[in-house]
């Protein structure tokens, strides 16, 4: 258990994901897109589609390639946000890695839950011995406000980087963090 707060009466737990919280972590996804979060797919994609994409991530955590939280709550629904660190790098940045896929259900938002995961995936990213972390996210996004809050230095803006789930083009704004 890597973190334990009351959050009004709410109980949340930030702690490693296991193969069991896939359904909870493709019902997450499905939500954000629904939502209209640009996170990797488009409007309409298929339940079984998500569950693949998260069972693919489970494989690349246990080659040692990515650790992936997940916020549980004390109510239902128990599993309401996740993040990732993608560990596979180049020969030579052993010391860099990237958060990826950071994402709260819509039901339990600003709450700091988002806040809480990046706190704990920066003390993962340390404890495997990374000292410099990159990102992207939608420019002007809430995500893009969090990175700042927490400190996360803005390199710069890439227009037409995505898509929106409903098919319009998005900027992409690329941050990094260094570890002390
Ligand atoms: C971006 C995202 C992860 C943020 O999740 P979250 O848990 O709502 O984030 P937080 O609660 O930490 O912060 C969100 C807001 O709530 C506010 N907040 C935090 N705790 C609060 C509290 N106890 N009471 C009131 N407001 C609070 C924060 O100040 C922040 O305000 P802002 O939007 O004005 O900057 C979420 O919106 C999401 O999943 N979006 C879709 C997926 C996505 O785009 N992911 C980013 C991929 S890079």
């Amino acid at each position: 258990m890597l973190n334990q707060e009351d959050n009004m009466e709410q109980k949340i737990t930030v702690r490693p994901a296991v193969r069991s919280d896939i359904a909870d972590l493709a019902n997450i996804t499905m939500d954000c897109v629904e939502g209209g979060a640009s996170i990797g797919f488009m409007n309409g994609v298929d339940a079984h589609r998500l569950l693949e994409f998260w069972s693919n991530c489970f494989d690349s955590v246990s080659s040692g390639g990515r650790i992936i939280l997940v916020a549980e709550s004390s109510e239902h629904p128990k599993i309401v946000g996740t993040v990732q660190l993608l560990l596979n790098m180049p020969d030579n940045q052993p010391h860099r890695a990237e958060v990826a896929k950071l994402q709260v259900h819509r039901c339990a938002r600003n709450r700091g839950i988002a806040e809480k995961l990046m706190v704990a995936i920066e003390r993962e990213a340390k404890l495997n011995g990374r000292k410099l972390l990159v990102l992207d996210t939608v420019t002007d996004s809430s995500a893009a406000r969090l990175y700042r809050r927490l400190s996360w230095i803005e390199c710069g803006e890439i227009p037409n980087f995505a898509l929106w789930p409903s098919g319009e083009y998005c900027s992409t704004t690329v941050f990094y963090k260094q570890l002390i």
